[in-house]
C-alpha cells in the first residue's frame, strides 16, 4: 500500500508515520510538506531513508496531481493549526485548510484514490462546563474560531464530495493531542519547555477552559482503524476521555517537574476562547472495535514531560522566537 501523507513533518503527521513504521512496515510512504514554521525535518529523522519528503504546498495542482496519481490512499494531516495564530492572521488558514483540502479532493476525485480527512472536534464549537452532552457524529457544525471555521469547511468539502462525486472518503475529529514532537507554541508543550528554560508557565485568563486529552499514537491507532475497516464516507469522533481544566493540567505539570503548584503567572485570554470540548468515541469504539491505550493523562504526561527533557535539541532553537511573539500579544 502506497501512502501519501500530507502534514507529514508536523506533529500528529510524524508520529503518524513513526506509528505506521512500526506497526505497517509493508506499507510505502510518500511525504508532501510544505515546511511551514510547523514543520521540522528533525522530526522525520528517526524514518531515515523510508520515507521519501517531497517539500511542496498542497494547493500545488500540478504535483497534488502526480503524488495522488501515484499513490493508493491519502491521508490529509496538512494544515494550518494553531488557533491564536488565526486570530492574528488568518489568511494562511484560509489558503492551506479550504484550497489545499479542495485542491487534494480534485486529484483524489480524477483518481479515484481513497481520501482520509483528519480533522478536529472545534468544528462543532463548544460545551458549557456542566452540559451532559458530548461532541458526536451528529453535533452541528458551529465553529468559533477562523482556524475552526476553515476546518469546518474542509469537513464539509469533503462531504460534499461524497455524496456528489461519489468520493471514497472519510473524515475523524479528535479531540487535543499531547506527545512527542508537537510544535512549542501549543498548550502543554509550551508549559513544558518553559519550566525547563526557567521561565513559568502562562495559563490563559482563569484557566476554566477544558480540553479533553488524548495520546498522539492512540490518535493514529484510530486513524488505521478507520483506514483499516471503515466503510466510504462514514465520519468518527476520536477521543479518549481525558478532560481536564488548563489550570489542573499546568498544576500536573509543575507537579511532575519538581515545581510549586502555584509556580504560573495569569496572561491575557484567548478572544472568542472555547470554554469546552468533550468527545463521545462510542462510535469507532463500537463499530471498529477501536481502545485508546494511554488510559492515565499522568502517566502519558510523565512521558511527554521525559521527551521534551531529552530532546532539548530539538525544541531549544524555536523556543525564543515562540515566547517572543507570545510576548507581543500578552501572552
Ligand atoms: P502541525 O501544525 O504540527 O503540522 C502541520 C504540518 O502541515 C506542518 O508540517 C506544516 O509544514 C504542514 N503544512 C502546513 N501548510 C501546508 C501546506 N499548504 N502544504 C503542505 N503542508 C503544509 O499540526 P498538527 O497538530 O500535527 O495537526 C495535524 C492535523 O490534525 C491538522 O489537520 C489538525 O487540524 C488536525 N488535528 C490536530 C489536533 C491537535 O491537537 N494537534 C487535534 C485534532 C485534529
Ligand atoms: O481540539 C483539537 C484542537 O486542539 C486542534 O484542532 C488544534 O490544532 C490544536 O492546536 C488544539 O487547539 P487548542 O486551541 O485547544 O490548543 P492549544 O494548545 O492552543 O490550547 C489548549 C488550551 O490551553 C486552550 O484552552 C488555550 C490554553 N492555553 C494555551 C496556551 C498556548 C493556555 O492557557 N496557555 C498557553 O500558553
Amino acid at each position: 500500500m502506497h501512502l501519501l501523507i500530507t502534514g507529514g513533518a508536523g506533529f500528529i503527521g510524524s508520529n503518524f508515520i513513526h506509528y505506521t513504521l512500526r506497526h505497517r512496515p509493508e506499507c510505502r510512504i510518500t511525504v508532501l510538506d510544505a515546511m511551514t514554521y510547523a514543520g521540522n525535518k528533525a522530526s522525520l529523522a528517526p524514518a531515515g531513508d523510508r520515507i521519501e519528503l517531497v517539500v511542496g504546498r498542497i494547493e500545488d495542482a500540478n504535483l497534488v496531481d502526480r503524488l495522488v496519481q501515484a499513490c493508493d490512499i491519502v491521508v490529509h494531516f496538512a494544515a494550518e493549526s494553531h488557533n491564536d495564530n488565526s486570530i492574528a492572521n488568518p489568511l494562511p488558514f484560509v489558503t492551506t485548510n479550504v484550497v489545499g483540502t479542495f485542491t487534494l479532493l480534485e486529484a483524489a476525485r480524477r483518481h479515484g484514490r481513497r481520501f482520509h480527512h483528519v480533522s478536529t472536534d472545534e468544528v462543532f464549537g463548544d460545551l458549557e462546563l456542566d452540559d451532559p452532552e458530548k461532541f458526536r457524529e451528529t453535533t452541528p457544525y458551529n465553529p468559533s474560531s477562523p482556524y475552526s471555521a476553515t476546518k469546518a469547511g474542509s469537513d464539509l468539502l469533503v462531504k460534499a464530495w461524497v455524496r456528489t462525486f461519489g468520493l471514497n472518503a472519510t473524515i475523524s475529529n479528535c479531540s487535543n493531542n499531547y506527545g512527542p514532537y508537537q510544535h512549542i507554541e501549543k498548550f502543554i508543550p509550551r508549559q513544558i519547555t518553559n519550566v525547563l528554560s526557567g521561565l513559568r508557565p502562562k495559563l490563559y485568563g482563569a484557566g476554566a477552559n477544558v480540553r479533553d486529552w488524548i495520546h498522539v499514537d492512540d490518535h493514529n491507532s484510530a486513524v488505521w482503524a478507520i483506514l483499516d475497516r471503515a466503510r466510504p464516507g462514514s465520519y468518527y469522533m476520536i477521543g479518549a476521555d481525558g478532560e481536564q481544566n488548563n489550570k489542573a493540567v499546568i498544576e500536573l505539570i509543575l507537579e511532575l517537574m519538581g515545581k510549586p503548584r502555584d509556580w504560573y503567572d495569569h496572561v491575557n485570554d484567548r478572544p472568542g476562547h472555547d470554554l469546552r470540548y468533550a468527545i463521545d468515541s462510542a462510535k469507532i469504539r463500537s463499530e471498529l472495535g477501536w481502545t485508546p491505550r494511554y488510559t492515565t493523562f499522568h502517566d502519558g504526561l510523565a512521558a511527554t514531560i521525559a521527551w521534551y527533557r531529552d530532546h532539548a535539541d530539538w525544541w531549544q532553537p524555536l523556543k525564543k522566537a515562540v515566547e517572543a511573539r507570545y510576548a507581543k500579544q500578552g501572552q
